[in-house]
């Protein structure tokens, strides 16, 4: 087997970290090891240098100016029709181009950058919606409030949620720390009015500095975590940790480790005017969610469409349905 010196580089990192690991040893204790053998593995002060995750963006006010202003009319979100209102089983995609071709692309590659997987996944993988979470120190002194995209609810009975951290040179991420800290955070949702402070809190302050100030944002009080929710969120859930994992396997020197946080809910806040009575509906009109994209893009959501999903027992009117369940059993699903 032929492996490339990034390869080599990865395995003797893991090496390193396995006898370190068995001997009981801090790593830093056996790296002269790895280093005599790997090729000139990435140091603290090259690995910050070429970190180029959050680009230097210049001019942009000029760039601001050839675009139209944010429509802030507020105007009810339109319900159109589907793209194909006609389509029927076994229709495909009829207004897609499947003659396209596509690239393969190897994302360990010897001569593929991180930064072009960061790129391409936050650009491919669009929309994500944004969890906007507040947490605080193991010892309650500093707050801290930040947004991360890396982010889903998973399920809802219990309802779950996961949190994904990327490394960056040197620490982890503040929440993270406070996350592994307590053991508890509150996820809020962001809405188009506040998506200039969430993006400003995503700054790299140093840590102790609360992105509550930095934002102007407002803190509410929580009933089952100690961290404050924001009062500007249509929705907010107070959550416990349930599962942490740390992807050591890619960890570079240098860099923090990146990892992904389960967390459960035990508390929900809901505006009272988004919401209907029984607390089983967010209007989105009211919510008004903003969705990262790739690059440094937001979108809104400018219109919508509605598709009930298909029930195999209500056999809808499709001989291809008819044909491939052919005798067997109908499903409850
Ligand atoms: C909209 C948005 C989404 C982000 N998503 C993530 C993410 O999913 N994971 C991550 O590690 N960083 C993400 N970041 C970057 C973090 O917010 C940023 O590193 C922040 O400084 C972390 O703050 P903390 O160290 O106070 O926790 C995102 C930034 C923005 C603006």
């Amino acid at each position: 087997m032929v492996h490339t010196s990034r390869q080599i580089g990865q395995l003797t990192r893991r090496l390193t970290r396995q006898v370190a690991k068995s001997h009981s040893l801090p790593t830093r204790l056996i790296s002269s090891c790895a280093e005599a053998t790997a090729p000139a593995p990435p140091t603290a002060t090259n690995t910050s240098q070429s970190y180029k995750i959050v680009e230097r963006v210049h001019n942009f006010q000029e760039r601001l100016k050839s675009r139209p202003d944010f429509d802030h009319s507020n105007q009810p979100i339109p319900v159109t029709k589907s793209p194909n209102p006609s389509w029927q089983f076994g229709d495909g995609a009829p207004s897609s181009n499947n003659a396209q071709s596509h690239r393969e692309i190897d994302p360990y590659a010897a001569d593929r950058a991180m930064v072009d997987n960061y790129r391409l996944l936050i650009s491919g993988i669009a929309p994500r919606p944004i969890g906007f979470l507040s947490t605080v120190s193991g010892d309650g002194k500093t707050k801290n409030l930040s947004p991360f995209s890396y982010f889903q609810v998973i399920d809802h009975d219990p309802p779950m949620f996961v949190v994904g951290f990327s490394s960056r040179p040197e620490r982890v991420k503040d929440t993270y720390r406070n996350l592994k800290e307590t053991g508890e955070c509150v996820i809020n949702t962001v809405s188009e009015s506040m998506i200039e402070a969430v993006n400003a809190s995503s700054i790299d302050a140093p840590y102790g500095v609360s992105e509550w100030d930095i934002t102007g944002l407002t803190e509410a009080p929580t009933s089952t975590v100690k961290a404050s929710r924001v009062q500007e969120s249509v929705l907010s859930i107070e959550g416990k940790v349930v599962d942490v994992k740390e992807f050591a396997d890619h960890a570079t020197p240098g860099m923090s480790i990146a990892s992904l946080v389960l967390i459960k809910a035990t508390r929900f806040w809901v505006q009272d005017d988004a919401v209907n009575e029984q607390g089983s509906h967010i209007l989105l009109d009211k919510l008004r969610p903003i969705a990262q994209l790739g690059g440094m893009s937001y979108g809104r959501i400018g219109s919508t469409f509605e598709l009930p999903r298909p029930r195999w027992d209500e056999q809808p009117e499709s001989e291809r349905l008819r044909v491939l369940g052919g005798n067997t059993e109908k499903k409850t699903s």
